[in-house]
């Protein structure tokens, strides 16, 4: 059956070894950073706020624990994946292993819901956090230019009607793009085409920085909690997804988008020095320091001001606020910290976008255009400009809330299909060489399904809507190019020809 013809491993790992056109320039180090890089930005920095004054109040501690843990199963199944067959396809590789060239091609144009979507999702926040900075120094920019010209607000009686859902109650808000959104991908763009090593240099800053804005933020708020405001802890249900347990499950469904990006390093696989081991390093270390960092702030931010005044772009520099005049001085330095942090999202996802397109096209799946590696800089670099001019238009056009919520449903997706690819993966090939083994795989790897599969089920329809048509759209792009391009076609076709030769 062609749909679930499966990539050998062996073939992958011979593929691993024997392809040197990207330059294996990082280690353990930078890989770690690439994942905190990727991982602390619009989550932590928006909307952990947001979802502790609308869904969890203190108790958003809590959301964060359950979103770590679904990270942290799906983490280990990806540092399993990554260790083994270390090539930059990440989840598109891992599926294409192990379940076969038709759900590949799923997770693949599923991922670029997350990559592409993502890096459009935080050049929003980004350009939100730039325009208060500007306002802050008296620099102020129509805001014609800095936000979306279109809004969507699902109608409330279109309940799963996914043509109403996805067609239904878009507006106009009367401004023209969101500039600044724009200028960031450009920018980045134009990095990334440079090359890794450099792009990875600038990373390690940029997340240096925001580190020490966020240590800052926890050392200096330490002293200012009020206990208070963790009183009650976790408040009364006023509603369905609203405060109570029901409040912090929701919450998990919210702030889970803080979390996505540790991912991501497993697609600069082929960029790793070493990857078998610095893989699951970099994987699960960069988890591991955000889902800490995550828990400090989420306590202090709600130990120093009340979660009911925390519904507002900027939480973090509105809790420094109300510290009084005397730390006024670290506002700017948190601005800066936030954008800062949020650029390395948007780099860490562009860089892990055109390494998918490229294992993809080298799989024959899409047009070898998008695995042209450019002669001096070494990068996919037509494969990145593609995919920061399209990430350009829709940071351009559209609001981050919308774009959010896909990016969320597209990640646990991908997620969910790589849980269950570690599973069937130790049954059809058991004795496969693996650096690195997911402690209790008959446990880990169900409940990263489950999980994933549950905060999807937390997701609203009009995201459901999206993700299918989203899906529909790409078996119509596999049904016409990929299925006949597929280089295991070309390879069972000749040898179909040469047994009829034989014949
Ligand atoms: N985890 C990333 C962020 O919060 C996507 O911005």
């Amino acid at each position: 059956m062609k749909l679930l013809r499966r990539k050998g491993i062996t073939q992958l790992q011979a593929e691993a070894k024997s392809d040197q056109s990207l330059k294996r320039t990082l280690g353990a180090l930078n890989l770690t950073t690439l994942g905190i890089g990727a991982i602390v930005g619009a989550g932590i920095f928006v909307l952990t706020g947001q979802a502790a004054a609308k869904y969890a109040g203190p108790g958003i501690i809590f959301s964060f624990v359950l979103a770590g843990m679904a990270s942290g199963f799906a983490g280990l199944c990806y540092a399993e994946f990554a260790a083994m067959i270390p090539i930059s396809g990440s989840a598109y590789t891992y599926g294409y292993a192990t379940l076969g060239e038709l759900i590949a091609w799923i997770i693949g144009w599923d991922l670029i819901l997350e990559y592409l979507f993502a890096a459009s999702t935080v050049a929003v926040g980004w350009s939100g956090y730039v325009v208060s900075f500007l306002k802050d120094m008296g620099i102020v920019i129509p805001v014609a230019f800095t936000s979306a010209p279109y809004n969507h607000v699902t109608s409330p009686d279109a309940g799963w009607n996914l043509w109403r859902l996805f067609a239904e109650g878009w507006s106009s808000t009367g401004a023209v793009l969101n500039v600044p959104a724009m200028v960031i991908v450009g920018i980045i763009t134009f990095l990334l085409v440079l090359g890794i090593k450099e792009s990875a240099s600038f990373n390690n800053i940029i997340v240096a920085i925001k580190l020490a804005v966020i240590i800052t933020f926890v050392a200096v708020g330490i002293a200012y909690i009020n206990m208070k405001n963790w009183q009650p802890f976790v408040p009364p249900a006023e509603g369905p997804g609203q405060f109570g347990w029901g409040g912090v499950l929701r919450g998990a469904g919210v702030i889970f988008f803080a979390y996505i990006g540790f991912d991501a390093v497993s697609t600069a696989a082929q960029e790793a020095k070493d990857a078998q081991r610095t893989m699951p390093i970099g994987i699960l270390t960069s988890l591991a320091i955000c889902t800490v960092l995550y828990i400090a702030v989420s306590l202090i931010l709600t130990g120093i001001v009340k979660y009911t005044q925390l519904n507002v772009p900027d939480p973090i520099a509105v809790a420094i606020d109300s510290l009084g005049s005397q730390l006024k001085w670290l506002r700017p330095i948190i601005k800066i910290g936030a954008i800062a942090g949020l650029s390395s999202v948007i780099l860490v996802m562009m860089l892990g976008q055109p390494r998918i397109f490229y294992s993809m096209s080298k799989d024959g799946l899409l047009p070898p255009i998008f695995s042209a590696v450019h002669p001096r800089f070494r990068t996919p670099w037509l494969a990145t400009i593609l995919t920061g001019s399209v990430a350009m238009v829709i940071a351009g056009l559209f609001p981050i809330g919308l774009l959010g919520e896909l990016v969320s449903i597209g990640t646990l997706l991908a997620f969910v299909i790589v849980s269950a690819g570690v599973f069937v993966l130790r049954f059809t090939d058991p004795r496969i060489h693996r650096p690195f083994r997911v402690p209790m795989f008959w446990l880990v790897s169900p409940l990263g399904v489950l999980m994933g599969g549950w905060l999807m089920y937390g997701l609203p329809p009009d995201t459901w809507a999206r993700l299918i048509v989203w899906l529909v759209i790409g078996l119509v792009i596999y049904f016409s190019y990929g299925r006949f391009h597929s280089k295991l076609n070309q390879k069972q076709e000749q040898s179909e020809v040469v047994l009829s030769v034989g014949k």
